[in-house]
C-alpha cells in the first residue's frame, strides 16, 4: 500500500477560523467526512499487525487502550493535544503502545489521529502499517520543507490515522528533534484541525537525549515499561527527567 493523503485537498483549507464553537463542531464533522480512506484493513489483518480493533479477541488488549485514552482526554482541557510515548530502553513495546493509542483515538468517529514516528535511529512504523514510503517522511520534510506536508502524511488502512514516517536515514538526529523546524511543524500540524491528535513514537529514555528533547514539544509523556525488566528506581530516575506536568502516567506492557 503506498498511499498519499492530499492534505490540500481532502479537507476543506479555504474555511476560515470558525469561533463560534457550535460551528467549530460543525466544520470539524465536514472536515472529517471529506477524509478519503482509501483501503480500510479487515480484523484478521488489524490482528497479523498487532493493531486493536473493536472486536479484537486478546482479552483487555483494546480497553486498555481505550483507558488510556480516557485518561489522557480527562487531563486535557478539552482541546486536542500531542502525546509522547517513550519506552523505557528498546524494544519495551514503545511503538506498539505509540501506534494503538493513536488508533485508539481514531475509533472515535469525531477525532482523527496522526502518528509521527520520531525514533530516527530505529524507526518502525512505517514496516508496522505496511506502508511504502516512497522516502517521504519526517527527515524529508525537516530537510526540504519546500516538499510541503501532503507527501508525508500516509494513509495506515485504519479509517482516520495517518502516519508520518521517519523518511531517509539520518546522521546527526538530536540535531532536528530539537530544530526550529521541527517544533514548527509538530504545532502545525496539531493546531491544523481542531479534531486532530497527535502521538510522537519517541526513542528509549536510556542511553540518548532525543526522548527528552522531544517532550519538549509534547504536551503529555506516556512512559511504556516492559513489565518485569526495569526496577522501580530505574523507572523512578528515569522519568524524572520530563516535567512531572507533562508525565501523564506509566504504561507496564507485557511483552509476548
Ligand atoms: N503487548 C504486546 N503484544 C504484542 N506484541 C508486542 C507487545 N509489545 C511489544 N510487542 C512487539 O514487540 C516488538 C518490540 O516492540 P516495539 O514497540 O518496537 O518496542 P520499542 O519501540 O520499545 O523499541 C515489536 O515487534 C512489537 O510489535
Ligand atoms: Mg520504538
Amino acid at each position: 500500500m503506498s498511499t498519499v493523503e492530499p492534505e490540500s485537498t481532502s479537507r476543506n483549507d479555504s474555511a476560515p477560523t470558525p469561533i463560534d464553537p457550535m460551528q467549530r463542531r460543525v466544520n470539524s464533522a465536514r472536515s472529517i467526512a471529506l477524509m478519503s480512506d482509501t483501503q480500510s484493513l479487515a480484523p484478521a489483518q488489524l490482528e497479523a499487525r498487532r493493531l486493536i480493533h473493536r472486536e479484537y479477541a486478546e482479552s483487555g488488549m483494546t480497553d486498555a487502550f481505550r483507558e488510556i485514552r480516557t485518561r489522557l482526554l480527562e487531563l486535557s482541557d478539552g482541546q486536542n493535544f500531542t502525546t509522547l510515548v517513550v519506552p523505557m530502553s528498546a524494544g519495551s513495546g514503545g511503538s506498539f503502545v505509540a501506534r494503538n493509542l493513536a488508533l485508539s483515538f481514531a475509533f472515535d468517529p469525531a477525532k482523527t489521529s496522526l502518528l509521527v514516528d520520531c525514533d530516527l535511529r530505529h524507526p518502525c512504523q512505517d514496516k508496522a502499517f505496511g506502508i511504502d514510503t516512497g522516502h517521504h517522511g519526517l527527515i524529508d520534510y525537516l530537510e526540504d520543507p519546500s516538499l510541503g506536508i501532503e507527501p508525508i502524511l500516509h494513509h495506515t488502512g485504519v479509517p482516520r490515522l495517518r502516519v508520518i514516517p521517519a523518511g531517509k536515514p539520518a546522521e546527526v538526529q538530536e540535531e532536528y528533534l530539537s530544530s526550529f523546524r521541527m517544533r514548527a511543524v509538530i504545532d502545525s500540524l496539531r493546531c491544523r484541525y481542531p479534531d486532530r491528535y497527535l502521538f510522537l513514537d519517541g526513542p528509549p529514555i536510556k542511553g540518548a537525549p532525543d526522548a527528552r528533547i522531544l517532550s519538549d514539544l509534547a504536551d503529555f509523556v506516556v512512559v511504556v515499561v516492559g513489565y518485569g525488566r526495569d526496577s522501580a528506581a530505574a523507572v523512578n530516575q528515569a522519568v524524572a527527567g520530563f516535567d512531572p506536568a507533562k508525565l501523564a502516567g506509566l504504561v507496564f506492557n507485557e511483552l509476548p
